[in-house]
């Protein structure tokens, strides 16, 4: 019987490697290096969703995390860090730029958002997706100790079930998508789509962001199933990832946090209302279409600029896929415009955009600063923004527009509820935020903090966990 992911331990071979019985393994390790005084690179965990998540499963276990560390040819020895050992890939520029930027971003990354931007295809970057692929899978089945339990995160890395499950018929697979499965038809223009599919098929399970993403996934995968050679259907289920609650709730509530937020909203002037956009700077975020449903309702007068202010906070994504350049140019000519046209009369913008990466304190302070949290995607797997403005608002005030078009509308629905594609629309529910009286808001507020305070990161580690465990003992 094998062991489940509640008695996790690390054996040491006797060829001295170190085999694990937990790996995570994702493209990007969380991992983020600053340089000491005497120019040495120092590794730190770099905070995000996916270590939030991890962490609490496998903290103290001594867990590997096998992925790539964001740089060029770097070197492939471990880190020990926070009871973790990471296992870096090392990636030449080309296999990034083919694997990576190519097949990953602009590829599967625009035709699985589907949201009008076009994606491009090349030979080179499939064959690069393959080699990436493989050096992972081999990197775990050298990693992973006997009837290990290997859980596989996103699109980047679809082809590792198969692969590893080839390598290594003795492991338990998981694979988690964060972002959406696009429809049947979408699907069926992706170059090898096929075999992109029979990757996954070699998951013990398969996870998804929301039922429809599920169901997508289950549709395109009994078709292939059915044709002739076709690889058997992989369990598939929802899970929708969260975030550590408590954590951000009682980080958010500390007194250099509020401090913080009252320095930020003197700099915008005071407004009586702020607005708030935090993203990634990506094409899927709507960015342009929410600044332009601001921006009418300034022109219209619906707005005034000496009372409100839009925030938009932006971390640069990217930078080297051409689509992303491109939008970075269409939302800075946007902010231009709108600042041109308004300001107050002492000067402050209507709009302040900043493209830079944020402390984390001063990103729980834009949280708490805010009136209106603005999150409309034009598609978005989950978006967990939305989900920690909720939790930063222990005070219950502040109110959320959110795009029915994000997974996190599936479970948020006390948010004022958008589809951003509708300009009219977008701009209404910018007004019925700001318009909300104070004891509706509140009440919306409260529920979606209960609903978050018990589904959590660490409910949603467990049930995938979980149901990996029961597949382990079968
Ligand atoms: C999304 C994807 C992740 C990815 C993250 C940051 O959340 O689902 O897989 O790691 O964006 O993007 P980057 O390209 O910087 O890794």
């Amino acid at each position: 019987r094998k062991m489940g992911a509640g008695s996790l331990t690390t054996v040491i071979t006797q060829s001295g490697t170190t085999q694990y019985s937990f790996v995570v393994v994702s493209n990007r390790l969380p991992v983020a290096f600053c340089e000491d005084e005497a120019g040495n690179r120092e590794p730190t965990l770099a905070p995000g969703g996916l270590v939030a998540a991890v962490a609490p499963a496998i903290a103290g276990n001594n867990a590997a995390w096998v992925g790539w560390d964001g740089t060029f040819d770097g070197p492939e020895e471990p880190l020990a860090i926070q009871g973790m050992t990471l296992f870096p890939i090392s990636l030449s520029e080309r296999l990034v730029h083919d694997h990576y930027e190519g097949f990953s971003n602009a590829t599967l990354w625009p035709l699985m958002h589907d949201v009008g931007i076009d994606f491009e295809f090349e030979p080179a970057w499939w064959d690069a997706y393959r080699l990436v692929n493989e050096k992972f899978a081999e990197a775990i089945a050298l990693t992973a100790g006997d009837n290990a339990t290997v859980w596989i995160h996103d699109y980047q890395l679809m082809l590792v079930p198969s692969m590893l499950r080839s390598l290594r018929p003795d492991v338990t697979i998981g694979y988690f998508h964060h972002i959406p499965f696009p429809s049947p038809t979408q699907w069926a223009l992706l170059p090898h789509g096929p075999e992109v599919l029979a990757g996954l098929a070699g998951a013990d399970i398969c996870g998804f962001q929301s039922d429809a993403d599920t169901q997508n996934f289950l549709t395109v995968a009994s078709k292939q199933s059915s044709e002739v050679g076709g690889s058997p259907v992989p369990v598939a289920k929802t899970y929708p990832i969260s975030l550590d609650f408590a954590a951000v709730s009682s980080a958010a509530s500390s007194g250099a946090v509020a401090a913080k937020a009252r320095e930020f909203r003197a700099t915008w002037g005071d407004p009586g209302t702020v607005f708030l956009g935090v993203d990634r700077i990506d094409y899927t975020k709507g960015i342009p279409e929410r600044l332009e449903a601001f921006e009418s309702l300034l022109n219209d007068g619906e707005l005034l600029v000496e009372d409100v202010v839009f925030v938009q906070a932006g971390s640069p994504s990217r930078e080297n896929v051409a689509t992303y350049q491109a939008l970075q140019v269409r939302i800075d000519a946007i902010v231009k415009r709108i600042n041109t046209a308004h300001c107050t009369s002492s000067g402050k913008p209507a709009v302040v955009y900043g493209a830079k990466n944020l402390e984390r304190e001063d990103m729980l302070a834009l949280f708490v600063a805010a009136d209106v949290m603005v999150v409309t995607p034009l598609r978005d797997g989950m978006n967990l923004v939305a989900k920690e403005f909720v939790a930063a608002k222990s005070d219950h005030t502040g109110v959320l527009v959110l795009s029915t078009r994000a997974g996190a509308a599936d479970h948020l629905v006390q948010a004022v509820l958008v589809d951003p594609l509708d300009h009219g629309a977008l701009s209404l529910a910018l007004l019925t935020a700001i318009n909300m009286d104070s004891a509706q808001a509140k009440e919306r507020m409260v529920t979606m903090r209960e609903y978050l305070s018990v589904h959590d990161v660490a409910a949603w580690a467990s049930d995938i966990l979980g149901d990996l465990a029961s597949r382990e003992a079968s």
